[in-house]
Parts: structure tokens; sequence; C-alpha cells
């Protein structure tokens, strides 16, 4: 049966097996790549939690967790294109290879600005995870180095990804039916 939740997807883009499967292959490539190093997993939230909960269980490296806060969208499907910080890291990133965990490459003014930011913090490496990537509304010349799925230029939700702070906790990538966006 439909739940509460359920009932406003118009279809599913992205299933959970798909996303289990690729998830894994992602820890599997950055543990290679990360082996001797212990990577600092930096996860930009809030759409990133679901994500990167699941990709550093997919990583058998020693690893630290961190996080940042920021928003470019004011509750809208559109980008400001302004960025703003919302809860700075909690430590010092120095010298330190970093795995930034996004959930979507969108314009890129989030990880653009976001790569500069934590240049000048010290950060000896960057790596970017990108859950999803939609190639086609770029803005800023970013490109991510691991891409779970490339989507197409619709608005999603679900495995972390919001609109107006809902549907987070639907387990796969959705698309809201379009009367939602009129009623919230
Ligand atoms: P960018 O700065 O335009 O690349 O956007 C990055 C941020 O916008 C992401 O981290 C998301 O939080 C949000 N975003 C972009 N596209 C979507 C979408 O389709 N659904 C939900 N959030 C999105
Ligand atoms: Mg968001």
């Amino acid at each position: 049966m439909r739940n509460e939740l359920e009932k406003d997807i118009l279809k599913i883009l992205v299933t959970e097996e798909e996303l289990k499967a690729r998830v894994t292959e992602l820890g599997t490539a950055l543990a290679e790549k990360f082996q001797d190093q212990t990577p600092l997993f930096l996860g930009v939230l809030k759409g990133s939690f679901v994500f990167m909960a699941d990709l550093v269980r997919a990583c058998p490296v020693k690893s630290d967790v961190e996080f940042i806060a920021v928003s470019s969208y004011q509750n809208a499907t559109v980008s400001s294109g302004r960025v703003k910080i919302n809860h700075d890291l909690q430590q010092d990133i120095t010298g330190r290879n970093l795995v930034i965990v996004e959930d979507i490459l969108d314009s890129g003014n989030t990880l653009a600005f976001l790569k500069d930011y934590f240049m000048a913090k010290g950060a000896a490496s960057i790596t970017i995870a990108t859950l999803l990537d939609k190639p086609s509304r770029r803005e800023k010349a970013v490109s991510a180095d691991l891409v779970g799925f490339e989507v197409p230029d619709e608005f999603v939700v679900g495995y972390g990804l919001d609109y107006c702070q809902r549907y987070r906790n639907l387990p796969y990538i959705g698309v809201l039916k379009p009367e939602v966006y009129s009623h919230t």
C-alpha cells in the first residue's frame, strides 16, 4: 500500500536496490584510492546525510567524518546562486585528504564555493563524491570524481534530498507530482 509520502511521488528514478549496489561500488573505489591515507569524509548537510551514512560503511578504510551545513536554495526548486554556511567545520582540516560527500551536483555553485573554501583552509587534496549529477544545469566549471547516477533536469527527492525539507526519508530517488509544488 502507498503511504502518506509515496502518494506524492510521480515516478521512481533510482530504486533502493540500485542505490545500494552503486554506493557499494563507490565505497570500494574510495577504499582503493585511500588505503593508507585516513581520508576525512566531509558531508554537505543536510542532503548528504543518508548517502554519507551508507558510503562510509561501504568504504572499509580508517577514516574520519565531518560535516558542514550550507544552503543555496531558499525553499525553492531553483538555485539562488549564493551559498551560505549554516554550520561550519568543527575541526582543523589542514593537510587532510578530503572526500566531499554531496547529494547532487546541479548548478555547481555549492561545490565550486566549497572547493575554494576547503583549499583556503589548507586541505591537502579534494575528492568529490556526489550521489547524483545533473550536468545539463551546470553554471560553474566543477565536476565530481565519483558520480553515483546522472539524472535528467528534473527536481528529485528522497535518500536525503528534499523539497521544502520533506521527503528526505524516502528510500529511493523519485520525482514529485506537479501538484505537490503548488500545495506546499
Ligand atoms: P548547486 O549548488 O546548484 O550545485 O546545488 C547543490 C544543492 O542544491 C544540492 O546539495 C541540493 O541540496 C540542492 N538541489 C539541487 N538540485 C536538487 C534536486 O533536484 N532536488 C533536491 N535538491 C536539489
Ligand atoms: Mg537541499
